[in-house]
Order: C-alpha cells, then structure tokens, then sequence
C-alpha cells in the first residue's frame, strides 16, 4: 500500500481508478485533480467516500481542480485528455488527430506534476498514448523508470480475449503481447502467444488469427463506435491498474509498456510499446524480444507511426 497515489482527470477512466484504489487498498489517501466545474473531482471522491461504508475501506482523499492536491503522491496516473468519439458523418477519427487538443492539456499537466510530486512514477493514459508520454518525458525531463505510457496491457489483453473467446478456453489459459505504437499499427505477436503454454497455432488456424489481429488493431474503435460517446474506460483503467499493481508489490512483472526506447529494436528516444519488466522503481528492464521477420517489419513500421507522430509534437511545440 502507497501513502498516497494521484490520478489526474477525473472523467470515464479516472472515475474507474478512483473507485478501484481504495478497493484494492492501493493507498492511504487518494488524489484527484480535475479542471471541470464546478468540482468535479471533489463530488466523484465524495460520492465513492459516502460509499465507503457498504463496501468496508477506510481511505483519504485529497480532491479539487489544482495540481496542489498530489502533493506528496508517490505514483500518479495521467488520465487528462479528450477521447475519440464518432464524427458527425459518423466515422472515427484515429487517435493521433486528438494530438493537438491533448498537448495543450498534457502541458499543464507536466507542471502539475513538476510542481507537487516531483518524484512520482508517472503511468500516462491520455491518448495518443505513445506522443503525449513523449512529450511529458520532454517536459519533466525523467529517466525512462518513472515515466511510462499504458496501452499494451490493454492491446494485449484484448488480443488474449479474442483468442480465448475462439478458442474456447479461459482468459487465464492466454498469454499475448501486442507491442509497437498504440494505434492501428499496433503488432500483436503471435509467436509469442500461448495458451497454457502451447502455441496458439495448434488450436486456431491462420485465418481465425489473422482475424483476430485485425480486430485488436480496431478492437478501440469498435467500443468507440458503439458507446458513441467516448472511448473504452474500464479495460483501460484495470490495465493502467495491473501496471500500478506490479509497482506497488515490487512484483517484477513482464508485461507490454510504452517506454522510451534508449537503442532497443534499434530505435532512440522515441516511447514505444515493448515488453519491460515493471517493479516498485517503475521500469526496471526493457526486454528485447526475438520477433518473426514479418513481425519485426510491422514492428519497424510502428515505429515510423510512432516518429511521425512524435515529429509533430516538436513542431507543435517548438
Ligand atoms: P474523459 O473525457 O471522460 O475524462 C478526461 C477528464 O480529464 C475530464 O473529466 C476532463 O475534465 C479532465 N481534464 C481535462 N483537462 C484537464 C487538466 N488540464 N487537468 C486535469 N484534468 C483535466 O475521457 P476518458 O474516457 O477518461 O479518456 C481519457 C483519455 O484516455 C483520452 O485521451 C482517451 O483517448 C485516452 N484513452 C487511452 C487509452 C489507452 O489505452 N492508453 C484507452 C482509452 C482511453
Ligand atoms: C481509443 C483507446 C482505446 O481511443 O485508445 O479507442
């Protein structure tokens, strides 16, 4: 359990976070800071207090619309941004065309963070997922530990769904990775993926795989489409949580990061979804995997996704 832990945006996926904390005994207090008026942030950490009773948690919360209320937070989790929802002609922007409506609110975020907790470890959510830790990376100046994006565990457990799910068996059988960009570049790795420790290919044949890929590259746009409103919220909330789960236990844990790459696969500087090892210091290991020659060429091109878009960061904010 943590002194304190802050979430910042207290929208679909920071409301999730808020009631799942104090559930698990996360942490002592819980902070949420979140600009909407008329105190958005206090009212949803009220309500989940006033729930306290029924569900038998004891937490603290420290709520408002400044930054001040994470001072002391040892871990934050960066939901501020605007989600995808449908166009009026009803198609679905990608979510790099958020990029310039989510800068202007990661910057003051990064002050935020700059400000009151320092040394926190930072899991960003906010899309685009890769370029927004990119640029919190550039503003807070961190070491690649403490500073890192949450995507792949949620790319990759929608890969390992849809493959139980076809399969026939339990998600717990499934083990995947989808790495690269998080976008509809996004790799998922199928030498790589086992369920109970076998190959996937000895229960779904190439065709079913290939569908299966394609729909976790659009797995987000296909939630977007029927909510209408918004994005996914609480996938993306348990998987930003497993990851601030193996921090808080120290649990060592190998799972898909977006984290700057410092000459892995190649690639310098840039924030990427690869496999890391995730432990009370954040970011303790990135791994280099072996890769399909296929899989590495649409590794590559993710990464070219990902550098354009981060190339657009700096021309934006330069
Ligand atoms: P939401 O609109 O419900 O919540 C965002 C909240 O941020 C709002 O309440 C808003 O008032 C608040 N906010 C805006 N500017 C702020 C600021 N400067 N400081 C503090 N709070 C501020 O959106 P959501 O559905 O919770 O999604 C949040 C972000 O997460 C979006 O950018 C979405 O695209 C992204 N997302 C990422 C993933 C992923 O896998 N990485 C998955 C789903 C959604
Ligand atoms: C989306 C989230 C899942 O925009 O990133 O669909």
């Amino acid at each position: 359990m943590l002194d304190k832990i802050g979430v910042i945006g207290g929208g679909m996926i920071g409301g999730v976070l808020c009631q799942e904390i104090p559930r698990r005994r996360l942490a002592r207090t819980l902070a949420l800071v979140d600009i909407m008026p008329p105190d958005l942030a206090k009212g949803k950490c009220l309500d989940i207090a006033e729930g306290s009773p029924v569900m038998g948690f004891d937490v603290n919360f420290d709520a408002g619309k400044g930054y001040e209320v994470l001072a002391g937070a040892q871990l934050v989790i960066n939901t501020a941004g605007v989600p995808r929802k449908p166009k009026p002609d009803g198609t679905l922007p990608t979510r790099e065309e958020l990029l310039q409506t989510n800068l202007k609110i990661t910057d003051a975020v990064a002050q935020g963070i700059a400000d009151n907790c320092p040394d926190a470890i930072v899991i960003s959510i906010a899309n685009p997922l890769d370029a927004i830790v990119y640029r919190l990376s550039r503003q807070l100046g961190r070491d690649r530990a403490t500073l890192f994006g949450m995507a792949g565990v949620l790319d990759s457990a929608r890969y390992r769904y849809f493959v139980a799910e076809a399969a026939g068996v339990s998600v717990e059988n499934v083990e995947a990775l989808v790495l690269g960009g998080h976008g509809d570049t996004m790799v998922p790795i199928r030498s790589a993926c086992r369920i109970a420790g076998l190959s996937v290919e000895l229960f779904l044949d190439d065709d079913v795989l290939a569908g299966i890929e394609a729909r976790t590259r659009k797995a987000g746009g296909e939630v977007v489409k029927l909510i209408g409103t918004g994005s996914a919220f609480v996938s993306p909330a348990w998987s930003a949580l497993e990851m601030a789960e193996a921090i808080i236990f120290d649990k060592k844990k190998v799972m898909a990061v977006s984290a700057r790459l410092e000459g892995e696969y190649g690639v310098e500087g840039l924030y990427v979804g690869v496999p890391a090892i995730l432990g009370r210091s954040g970011v303790e290991k990135v791994l280099e995997v072996p890769l399909t020659d296929g899989e590495r060429a649409l590794f590559d091109r993710s990464v070219e996704a990902v550098r354009s878009t981060a190339a657009e960061v700096d021309r934006l904010t330069s």
